[in-house]
């Protein structure tokens, strides 16, 4: 008998990772690797687009970049990452609004995990998969938005701030990704400002993530364009270096918020975290230069937009259902004829090939398994087009509409479950 772990028996890895290490024990090799095709995958292109800026290959690191880094982030980065906002949405933030993190997790887990007791979230029941480990994980309470054929997976602001059945007591804080992750769906223009107006209501506030702020054919969506007081609000703004500026591996992410929840943020980090790589933040730096981000956000929209709409035609043809919103680089789909999207899976395997499985986005699920637990999205997955080169594309197509056909026709056969 070995001894009992001091370490928590609730700490699964997030619904993607369980996807990846099935996939590796199928197929040998680490999804990603050559030959495999990354459909489950929600990275970037990590390289220069058509069009679009080229990427920084070396950053320098001076004497006092070995010093330890400021809690709350390098100046020069706030600095730009303020900048970043108010050129381009009209805000005024101060570089006292941001608080920087290695990556958008971390932020987001901070966030969460400091919010006081009465503090309720409301998440969409399809979300990016993190949201359910690290809403666990810090013990926050939570209800789930519907999120359903019906209201096309795209439910009306209000419905984030229902008080239905609450006391004074408790607050709301929604948890939003925008745009979407799975789904696509996004809010911009008037629907953004008015939730964002919700969000700055006395009793309210917000977690907006805007991750994927680049890939909408506005070239930007941010809350940030509505917040009236910044500073005398619980509006967060999750953004990071990840998606639309191509580098996840710099680890890169930040939070705007009111001066006083980054300065708890940034005490945070003074005990918790030590601040953020000096070298990783000089690249943000880079990134940002404001020439280079208008490029890259032209780029990402031609790309990824014309990525969205014809691997959408195409899976349409092949008889999938699409949901898909207008933004991030996702499509939300339904099988046909009550397939199961664990098979599916399981079939995709075999050819090197994965996709994200609707379940493991889903919000009212048991955290630790539970077998019994029939999740709404059984027959629901999330194709991702984010790393895929434009050439890939027929390769692609070819190979999903095979692999349906085939679990189809097995299915018809009475030979596949
Ligand atoms: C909705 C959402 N938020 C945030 C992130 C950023 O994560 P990170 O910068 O930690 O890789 C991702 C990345 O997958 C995401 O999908």
């Amino acid at each position: 008998m070995r001894r009992e772990s001091f370490l928590s028996d609730d700490c699964p890895p997030m619904g993607i990772y369980e996807t990846l290490y099935a996939f590796r024990d199928r197929f040998g090799e680490f999804m990603g690797s050559e030959g495999t095709h990354p459909w489950s995958q929600g990275f970037p292109l990590t390289t220069q687009l058509e069009g679009g800026p080229p990427l920084p290959s070396r950053v320098e690191v001076t004497w006092t970049d070995r010093f330890y880094p400021k809690a709350w982030g390098l100046p020069e980065l706030r600095e730009a990452i303020a900048g970043h906002y108010n050129s381009f949405y009209g805000s005024r933030i101060a570089p006292e609004n941001v608080m920087v993190f290695a990556g958008g997790r971390p932020g987001i887990y901070t966030v969460l995990a400091f919010l006081k007791k009465h503090v309720e979230v409301r998440i969409g029941n399809a979300e990016w998969p993190a949201y359910l480990d690290i809403l666990t994980q810090t013990d926050t309470s939570w209800r789930v938005v519907p999120f359903t054929e019906e209201n096309g997976f795209h439910p009306p602001n209000s419905a984030y701030f229902d008080r239905a059945g609450l006391n004074h007591k408790t607050h709301l804080f929604p948890v939003l990704s925008n745009p979407g992750n799975p789904t696509g769906h996004t809010r911009h223009g008037a629907e953004l400002e008015e939730l964002v107006a919700m969000a700055e209501r006395p009793g309210n506030g917000i977690l907006l993530d805007e991750a994927y702020e680049m890939y909408h054919h506005s070239k930007g969506v941010s809350g940030i364009r509505y917040v009236k007081d910044l500073d005398d609000s619980n509006v967060f703004l999750a953004g990071a270096c990840t998606k639309g500026l191509q580098s996840p591996g710099i680890r890169i992410g930040w939070i705007v918020a009111s001066r006083k929840n980054v300065e708890t943020l940034s005490n945070y980090s003074s005990f918790g975290m030590g601040g953020v790589s000096h070298p990783s933040q000089r690249y943000a730096v880079e990134l940002l230069e404001p020439e280079r981000v208008a490029r890259a956000r032209d780029a990402v929209d031609r790309h990824y937009g014309r990525q969205r709409a014809r691997y959408g035609e195409a899976f349409e043809r092949m008889g999938l259902e699409v949901f898909t919103g207008d933004g991030g680089f996702y499509h939300w789909m339904k099988l046909p004829d009550g397939l199961n999207a664990g098979e599916l899976n399981r079939r995709l395997f075999a050819h090197g090939a994965a996709i994200l499985e609707g379940k493991d986005c889903d919000m009212a699920r048991p955290h630790d398994k539970d077998p019994a637990y029939v999740s709404p999205y059984a027959n629901w997955f999330r194709f991702s087009f984010g790393p895929l080169l434009p050439e890939t594309f027929e390769s692609d197509v070819a190979l999903l509409g095979r692999v349906l056909d085939e679990y189809r026709a097995d299915v018809a056969a009475g030979r596949s479950a």
